[in-house]
């Protein structure tokens, strides 16, 4: 079974493929696209032990070369240090830039293949190949690239859509539980910036959500690369409307940022911060208890976090004030003013401070 969506940006449109079983149709897809030269797959040495014969072999029945190259799992491993060391291996190997790079992995993978796929030889095709929640909802789609620096993250990048992304579902089955469910706090982030019925689904379907049942799960996937697919065409290079994917990034980067990157998943720390942004918009009258309740329940109900632990409030709040978002001391947030209307709007340090405070609280409910 598979599905099938298109972003649409003129030139650097591309399609979306989902479904089960998908990673042996790799080498056909490939081809309807005219890339028939040898591919570098990129990937980790576990993802690729686990999947890279299935693509390998794919290729291979169409006739296509290819190699590999692996980096080690982790964010360390999103750095110019290793963007470096696989130009030498494109370099040595002769690749020019009509050959295809397939990012076999995470967002970790994604990114930094990306990034290398849209500077070598001044641009060489690439393909997104998914294997997280949060890649595949999220990073694999819009074509924001970048590895990080060691004072930022994500700071030296660019904008490189890939020729198609290919969503495997199967390859979900073997992600640890904490990374699947922190791929899930961006599917609730998604549910209430849009206006649909897919928060609804979600209430709906929570029990196959954490059954991880595939019918759900291609659903889902398929729901929110549609979201952002919208956003992403409407807004390419980030100066407006995709702002709005950044709901509960704001306290949750700082949450990130506080602990070092150490004691929380990035999912994690979103899912706090869109408590601590459902909280701020309360305060600032635009959410009702009800909807509070909405945002809490949802979160609570997939096992994701919402109480604020084991982090100075004053570290976080200082960390905010220091985000490039701050405007005159104020700071850009996204709102929630009821499922699928959210604003954009600058909110004052005190206002900050009382929700940060209160998602402190927040362990007192549990
Ligand atoms: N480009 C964008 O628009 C965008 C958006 C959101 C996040 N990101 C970036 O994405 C990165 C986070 O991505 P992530 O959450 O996918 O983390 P990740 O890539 O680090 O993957 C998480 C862990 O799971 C392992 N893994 C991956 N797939 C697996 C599988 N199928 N089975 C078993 N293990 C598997 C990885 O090796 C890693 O250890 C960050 O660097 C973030 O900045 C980018
Ligand atoms: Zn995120």
């Amino acid at each position: 079974m598979e599905k099938t969506l298109f972003v649409s940006l003129g030139k650097r449109s591309y399609p979306i493929h989902i479904g089960t079983d998908t990673l042996k149709t790799i080498g056909e897809k490939l081809k309807q696209h005219n890339l028939k030269e040898r591919a570098t797959i990129i990937s980790t040495p576990y993802i690729f032990e686990l999947y890279g014969s299935v693509v390998v072999k794919s290729l291979k029945d169409q006739g296509i070369d290819s190699q590999t190259v692996l980096v080690e799992p982790g964010e360390e491993s999103k750095s110019l240090g290793k963007a470096a060391q696989i130009y030498d291996k494109l370099i040595g190997s002769k690749t020019d830039r009509f050959m295809p790079i397939l990012a076999l992995g995470g967002g970790v993978i994604g990114d930094l293949s990306g990034f290398v796929a849209s500077t070598y030889m001044r641009g060489t095709p690439y393909i997104q190949l998914p294997t997280t929640l949060l890649a595949q909802v999220d990073s694999s789609i819009g074509g924001k690239v970048a590895v990080n620096h060691p004072e930022a993250k994500n700071i030296i990048g660019s904008f490189y859509q890939p020729r198609f992304v290919l969503a495997d579902m199967n390859t979900l089955e073997s992600l640890p539980e904490r990374e699947y469910l922190s791929g899930l706090a961006e599917v609730v982030k998604y549910a209430f910036i849009s206006a649909d019925d897919f928060l609804d689904y979600l209430e709906k379907n929570i029990s196959g959500i954490m059954a991880k049942e595939t019918d759900v799960l291609t659903e889902i996937v398929l729901r929110c690369c549609r979201i952002k697919g919208k956003i992403v065409e409407e807004d390419e290079r980030d100066y407006g409307l995709r702002a709005v994917l950044n709901f509960g990034h704001t306290i949750g980067h700082s949450i990130e940022a506080v602990s070092h990157y150490e004691n929380y998943r990035h999912g994690e720390a979103v899912a706090i911060g869109i408590m601590g942004a459902a909280l701020v918009s309360k305060i600032k009258g635009y959410a009702d208890d009800k909807l509070v309740s909405k945002v809490r329940n949802l979160l609570t109900s997939m096992s994701l976090p919402t109480e604020l632990k084991e982090v100075s409030v004053k570290d976080i709040l200082e960390h905010i004030k220091l985000d490039k978002k701050v405007v005159e001391g104020k700071i850009q947030f996204v709102l929630l003013k009821a499922p699928g209307e959210v604003i954009i709007e600058s909110v004052d340090s005190k206002t900050i401070e009382k929700a940060v405070k209160q998602l402190v609280k927040e362990g007192a409910r549990a």
